[in-house]
């Protein structure tokens, strides 16, 4: 049984500042996919989203930074977070980029505006970390207008599964299926949203990325990002022996590669 204060300690603690987001978001400079989920997000969002736009969990705000020049003709688009950290650098990253921005502290479980506000509502890999998911997609739906649609990015419950083996050999509970996530991956997502919304629409992205001896220092620090001392003491014995399983399988295939699965939920009022 899942405890939703333990999902909620754990989001404050990899999200009190932009760090661990940051070195994440970096190991997918070394995928084949030639385009960042950023731009992809973007692509599949543009053109339809119309009038008032409300982000929620916007982290740095890549996402907007990475398209300011093609930004859509909306009225406004609210950038959020719950995180007070996370919020400081926001707004360093986009105050003053474009009139369209405004930004507000706020927690998806307790959307503070009136019923039918908002033309669309967007949440990008974040609706996992909501330890209510059940009451942000009721405040989500409550806020949204009739026909407003939800943007609702998350990972795959396969996502990254070559590499979640090997930390698996070494007894690290992987997060995504430890108790410190919400039932928002894409199966699960999609199961929750159509017993909500009218009608719910999948979108599929993966990225394939290529480790080699020259940004393997990259690949640890993704992982140490996702092992925080709180939850993992026991990481930092174990670091050694697993960048050495890592070193044996790049000498013998010249390769360690493992894929990120994410998808798109795009949910209609
Ligand atoms: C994995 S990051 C994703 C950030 C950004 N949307 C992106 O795709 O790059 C998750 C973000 O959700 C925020 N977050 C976590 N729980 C939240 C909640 N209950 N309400 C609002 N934001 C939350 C975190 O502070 C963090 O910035």
């Amino acid at each position: 049984m899942k405890n939703p204060t333990e999902i909620e300690n754990y989001a404050h603690d990899q999200y009190g500042n932009d760090t661990n987001l940051q070195t994440r978001i970096n190991i997918w400079d070394y995928g084949l996919n030639k385009t960042p989920i950023s731009k992809w997000i973007f692509s599949n969002i543009k053109f339809p989203l119309k009038g008032k736009i409300l982000e929620l969990g916007s982290g740095t705000g890549k996402l907007w930074l990475e398209n300011l020049s093609n930004l859509p003709q909306v009225d406004s688009i609210i950038l959020s977070d719950f995180s007070g950290g996370m919020l400081d650098v926001l707004k360093q990253n986009l105050r003053n980029k474009s009139d369209l921005f405004s930004f507000q502290q706020i927690n998806a479980q307790s959307i503070p505006f009136p019923d039918e506000t908002f033309d669309n509502i967007l949440a990008f890999h974040m609706l996992y970390h909501v330890p209510d998911l059940d009451g942000a997609i009721d405040e989500i739906y409550r806020t949204l207008k009739p026909n407003g649609k939800l943007y609702a990015t998350t990972i795959y419950e396969d996502h990254l599964n070559d590499l979640y083996k090997i930390l698996t050999e070494f007894n690290l509970k992987v997060d995504r299926f430890s108790k410190n996530f919400s039932d928002f991956l894409m199966r699960s997502g999609l199961f929750k949203l159509k017993s909500k919304f009218e009608s719910v629409k999948i979108e599929n992205y993966s990225n394939k990325v290529i480790i080699t001896e020259d940004n393997l220092d990259s690949l640890m620090a993704y992982i140490r990002s996702t092992m925080s001392p709180e939850y993992y003491p026991q990481y930092p014995l174990f670091e050694p022996k697993i960048k050495q399983e890592i070193v044996d399988i790049i000498d013998s295939r010249g390769k360690f590669t493992f894929t990120g699965k994410s998808g798109m939920l795009i949910a209609t009022k």
